[in-house]
């Protein structure tokens, strides 16, 4: 099983969204061969937009075989703490959160004790977190099921690393046991077959590539068919 993670940043409209759906609905119903590794869960496919838009995925995604996930939740509980979006408020929205990005550790200060809170808070209301790394100095909770290593110069740099180095930093973390390991940085339908030729990457997180529908079925494909 693999994993697909779209991960929009902070873009799109509420009309680029829907069209944005509109195309990559169409395309899974077109193709039967992706539609049915979706659904059997070959690839585990998870959209992670901005957060308002969650509700308007889970009510025009119906019954395709995606998931949807938060790019973030607050390390606060539900409560008064204006502007944040607890983990509780997400749950029925969202299956999975992106915990720990290098972009929340840059900008907004993430770190081991905001990543240890998020990601309890996460389990306590059932969705799963995927906690990003950068390499082996970042914090990674023990009780993690899924990792991203994202470097930070393949980043939307268009410079990917190669398939030896995320293998290389995977025997540097020694993840538990059954931890998913995945890539991201600068994955697109191109490159994306160098990492699911030889064993050991479970997937990807996918930012730029993501954000256009046709591009983003288009890893889908590769890795079905690689
Ligand atoms: P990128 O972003 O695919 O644009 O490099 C990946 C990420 O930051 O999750």
């Amino acid at each position: 099983m693999k994993y697909l993670i779209a991960n929009w940043k902070s873009h799109k409209n509420i009309q680029e969204v829907s069209e944005w759906l509109k195309t990559f609905n169409s395309l899974i119903l077109e193709n039967q061969e992706v539609q049915a590794a979706m659904k059997n869960r070959e690839i585990t496919v998870i959209i992670c937009p901005p957060a308002p838009f969650l509700a308007l995925l889970n009510e025009q995604k119906k019954d395709m075989p995606y998931e949807l996930g938060a790019q973030d939740v607050s390390s606060c509980p539900q409560g008064s703490y204006t502007g944040e979006i607890a983990a509780q408020t997400l749950i029925g929205l969202v299956s999975y959160a992106i915990i720990g990005h290098s972009e929340r550790k840059q900008y907004f200060g993430e770190d081991e004790v905001s990543i240890t809170a998020k990601t309890a808070l996460c389990s306590e209301a059932s969705i799963t977190p995927i906690v990003c790394t950068r390499g082996e100095s970042d914090f990674i909770p023990k009780e993690v099921k899924i990792v991203a290593y994202e470097p930070v110069e393949a980043i939307g740099s268009g410079k990917n690393a190669t398939y030896d180095d995320v293998i290389a930093m995977k025997e540097k973390l020694q993840l538990p046991e059954g931890c998913a390991y995945l890539y991201g940085g600068s994955v697109d339908p191109e490159n994306c077959t160098d990492y699911l030729k030889k064993p050991g990457i479970d997937g990807f997180l996918v930012g730029t590539a993501s954000l256009d529908a046709e591009d983003f079925f288009g890893i889908a494909e590769c890795m079905i068919s690689t």
